[in-house]
């Protein structure tokens, strides 16, 4: 590992060198350093696509029982660690365990993804509870306990959250939708109830990632995985604004952590994300094209991103030509190298092995 041109920032903690930065790459580069080779971790590199999580996953029927069990949780954090060593893990979990931590029914049925009660009403907003979610969501800081006393020196341990807009729109909706329809209908029909629950989920978004960090998260991952629905003056109140909140808390908080943010497929909105969000680094989606984001977007946000999940399925010389497409645009900017969205459960874990050899071999 070489530290590049070593562009550290003097705006407040960001560029600081302190003992973690200088042995984790990953967080040196979300603190605004060039890291060549780029450190490297994948979204959902936890998952299906590894016989070892398919077969701890087996012993475990229930998909929320499993997030919420820390050995299993931390085991199932730990396998791609073993398997590639990537410079950051990111805790086991869901974005749907928040909401079910408050108390709003959420279950996972075998192929089929997340099945919710859609919410519509004010009573059933009145029903989330918050320390009901301290309770049922302690399991999660334990393992993140677990996952950071059991971490290599260098590689360093990610929490996360969904973002506000994506959990209530999935709360409304009921389950995955390619439009959102019905959330959108509640967002604009009824909004004073849309922001009471937007509201809500701010301040438990703040707990729930507060309390990742004081177990040991030494960055936190908001996924905005539906901000691509919103208008643009949508995108800013549901989207930047609430970000903007959590970001603010959470700072104050914990001076040291970083925050990384993925508003996925927000278009041309993504800069005024980057300039307003308050997050240190922004995770570019696939169709974003990396050398623009590289010329157009703050130099001091740190840069995440961006290769095709389905080139990594293809392998071969699609991936090398995608990847190479992806290194080639970072230049001198700090960068972490990621996917632009999840692995896939189809993915060769062999194809895994061959990126991270390219990323590792360019200098
Ligand atoms: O390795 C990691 O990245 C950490 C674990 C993680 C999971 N989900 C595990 C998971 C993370 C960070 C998430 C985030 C998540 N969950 C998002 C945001 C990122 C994105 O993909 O857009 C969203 C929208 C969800 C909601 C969710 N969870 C859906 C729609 C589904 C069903 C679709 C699917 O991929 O199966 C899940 C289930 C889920 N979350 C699985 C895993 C490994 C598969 C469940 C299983 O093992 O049966």
């Amino acid at each position: 590992m070489t530290v590049g041109s070593g562009k550290t920032r003097n705006d407040g903690t960001r560029g600081m060198m302190d003992g973690m930065t200088r042995t984790k790459p990953f967080l040196a580069a979300l603190g605004g350093e060039v890291i060549r080779p780029a450190p490297l971790w994948l979204m959902r590199q936890a998952g299906r696509y590894l016989p070892e999580y398919r077969a701890l996953r087996a012993k475990a029927p229930d998909f929320l029982a499993f997030c919420l069990n820390p050995e299993m949780a931390a085991e199932v954090t730990l396998q791609p660690i073993r398997r590639y060593h990537t410079d950051a893990a990111i805790l086991f979990a869901d974005i749907l365990v928040l909401p079910f931590a408050l108390g709003h029914p959420v279950t996972f049925e075998a192929g089929e993804g997340p099945r919710l009660e859609p919410l519509t009403t004010r009573a059933q907003l009145d029903r989330l509870d918050m320390a009901r979610a301290v309770e049922v969501g302690a399991p999660i800081n334990e393992t993140v306990r677990r996952v950071r006393a059991a971490l290599p020196a260098d590689v360093a341990l990610i929490g996360f959250a969904g973002s506000p807009f994506t959990v209530a729109a999935y709360m409304v909706e009921g389950h995955g939708s390619r439009d959102f329809a019905a959330a959108k209908a509640l967002m604009y029909g009824d909004a004073p109830l849309f922001d009471a629950l937007m509201n809500h989920l701010v301040h438990a978004t703040i707990a729930y990632l507060s309390a990742q960090a004081d177990a040991g998260a030494e960055a936190l991952m908001l996924f905005d995985s539906w901000a691509g629905v919103l208008s643009p003056a949508m995108f800013d109140r549901h989207v930047i604004v609430p970000t903007a909140r959590i970001a603010a808390a959470l700072k104050a908080r914990h001076p040291h952590v970083r925050l990384i943010g993925f508003p996925r497929q927000a278009g041309g909105s993504l800069i005024a994300y980057a300039e307003g969000a308050g997050v240190d680094a922004v995770a570019l989606d696939t169709a974003v094209p990396p050398a623009w984001a590289a010329a157009a977007l703050p130099r001091n946000v740190t840069l995440q991103g961006n290769l095709d999940p389905l080139a990594l399925v293809a392998g071969g010389d699609a991936l090398r030509d995608e990847t190479e497409g992806v290194l080639d645009a970072m230049g001198d900017r700090p960068w972490i190298f990621n996917l632009g969205h999840g692995v896939v459960p189809q993915t060769p874990p062999e194809h895994v092995a061959a990126l991270i050899a390219q990323v590792r071999a360019k200098r």
